[in-house]
């Protein structure tokens, strides 16, 4: 993330900014301070053209007028907050990164934010980062942007105090947090590999003085990570299994995250169609969401134990390639028989899993673009998830619901597991096509070793059509501020 973001003083409409946008609540345009010394400084109108525009201040609505000389800004952009009773963090900040998102554009290099009165200041510095996010690495020539955003200013109605600063700053680094999850899923998948995957997380260990530990092809299989093993065996982009811990002093309580990393997923001899076969290369949103909690970590320095962990790999046909009838044995020691090559993620979690599982964890959390079964039952934009006990549960909807992020819990139902008894192992990977998500959370429990688990399948979310809220077009970052309000829940 380029643009800087501060807290400015004195009166916007005689700040250098080629755009301001206006928070307003609704139902609220006659009373919103903002407005009237903007009407003075336009000599006026731009009330009732709001009204004239049926512009009320309902949650995300946007009005984008321009000043035609008028004012020192050449644009201001008015950004609906919905009622201010309901003003909760999710709404905020979908608010806020709808105004800066709605405000860059050609030639923006500066925007101002007309803030409500008392606002959480973190939710403020996440939401302006989350919605100044591009991706334009890959562009050249006319396509390059000419001009981009360098500064976001926040305008408030109160005084700004040190910890104001500070919470702002935090905000701020939690979204450059989010933006490195993004970037990760947004790079194409001969880029990201699972050795550039590595790379990232040796980069964030780094920064955030955290253990890392990085094995390779050989190091997963003499390690007994079988499954892994099998997955990335067909690639000439060889796997890697990834640990990164943050362990401070005094930490009562030890969370463990994983994440699939799949850099790209073509089905391997089980190949997928060539429609749509591009879009596997967010099949490693899950490990993307692992490195943006650890990134976020390094500025929240919480009271537990964090660590991170990600299979990378691969999944690719080839002679060396692993095949359906297979039999491999997982770290756990239990077996399992290859039923479609496709069905390689939860292969890969299950030694994940497993892994997790000997550090003796008191919650293991999970995120993986599992099955296209996820995106049948809930759509593209809520991911389900699983939760071995109401009250693990209870903790992962609150976090969820405080970062604006969708989700809903399907049941671990029993009657399905029956479905992946072997003849010839002690499990099949798959079963039939019918509650896909359902058995594909059924079989990584099988390697969690009991302790309390919640398993999310983003095989929607991780990636949107359209920009909406604080997500943008592409890679949206989901589920890490989700992960991030966990851990924090659990500090507290
Ligand atoms: N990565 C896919 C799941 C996926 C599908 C993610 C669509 C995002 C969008 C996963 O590895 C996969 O291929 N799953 C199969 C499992 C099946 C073979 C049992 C699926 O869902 O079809
Ligand atoms: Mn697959
Ligand atoms: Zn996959």
């Amino acid at each position: 993330m380029t643009a800087s973001i501060e807290i400015g003083s004195g009166d916007p409409t005689r700040a250098a900014l080629e755009v301001l946008a206006v928070c307003v609540e609704e139902g609220s345009l006659e009373q919103n301070a903002w407005l009237g010394p903007i009407e003075a400084a336009m000599g006026g109108g731009l009330v009732a053209h709001a009204k004239l525009v049926e512009f009320t201040g309902k949650a995300e609505q946007l009005l984008d007028v321009s000043t035609l000389g008028r004012a020192k800004a050449r644009r201001i952009v008015l950004v609906g907050l919905g009622p201010r009773q309901k003003l909760d963090a999710a709404r905020l900040r979908a608010s806020i990164a709808v105004a800066v998102r709605a405000s860059n554009g050609p030639g923006v290099t500066r925007v101002g934010i007309a803030l409500p009165a008392e606002v959480d200041w973190r939710h403020v510095g996440e939401a302006a980062g989350l919605g100044s996010y591009r991706f334009v690495k890959y562009f050249t020539g006319d396509r390059r942007p000419k001009a981009e955003l360098k500064k976001i200013v926040l305008y408030s109605q109160g005084r700004v105090g040190a910890s104001a600063r500070r919470e702002l700053a935090l905000g701020v680094g939690i979204a450059e947090a989010v933006a490195i999850a993004r970037d990760a899923v947004n790079e194409p998948p001969n880029v990201l590999t699972p050795e550039a995957i590595a790379s990232v997380a040796r980069k964030i260990a780094k920064s955030g003085k955290f253990g890392i530990k990085v094995l390779d092809k050989r190091g997963i299989r003499a390690a007994g990570m079988h499954l892994h093993y099998a997955v990335g065996q067909g690639s000439a982009n060889e796997p890697r299994f990834i640990h990164m811990s943050y362990s401070p002093r005094g930490a009562t309580k030890r969370l463990v995250f994983v994440g699939k990393g799949l850099t790209f997923d073509s089905g391997g001899l089980c190949i997928k169609p060539a429609a749509g076969m591009g879009d596997m290369k967010t099949d490693m949103g899950g490990a993307a969401a692992v490195l943006g909690l650890m990134a976020a970590i390094k500025h929240l320095k919480p009271r537990v134990e964090v660590h991170g962990i990600i299979g990378a790999a691969e999944n690719m046909p080839d002679g060396e390639a692993y095949r359906p009838a297979d039999v491999f044995t997982s770290l756990s020691g239990k077996t399992v028989e290859i039923i479609n090559t496709d069905a390689e993620g939860r292969l890969v979690l299950a030694d994940a899993l497993a892994y997790a599982a000997r550090l003796e964890p008191d919650l293991v959390v999970d995120a993986a673009t599992l099955t296209g079964a996820a995106l049948v039952a809930l759509g593209k934009t809520c991911s389900p998830y699983y939760a071995t006990s109401d009250d693990v549960a209870q903790k992962f909807e609150g976090a969820a619901r405080d970062a604006g992020e969708s989700f809903w819990r399907l049941p671990l139902l029993e009657e399905l597991a029956e479905q992946l008894k072997s003849d010839i192992a002690d499990f099949k990977h798959t079963g039939d096509r019918y509650g896909g998500s359902i058995l594909a959370a059924l079989f990584l429990r099988e390697f969690v070793g009991g302790y309390p688990w919640i398993h999310c399948d983003v095989a929607g979310p991780v990636y949107a059509e359209r920009a909406r809220g604080i997500y943008p077009k592409g890679a949206t970052g989901h589920p890490v501020l989700t992960f991030v309000n966990l851990v924090e829940g659990f500090a507290r």
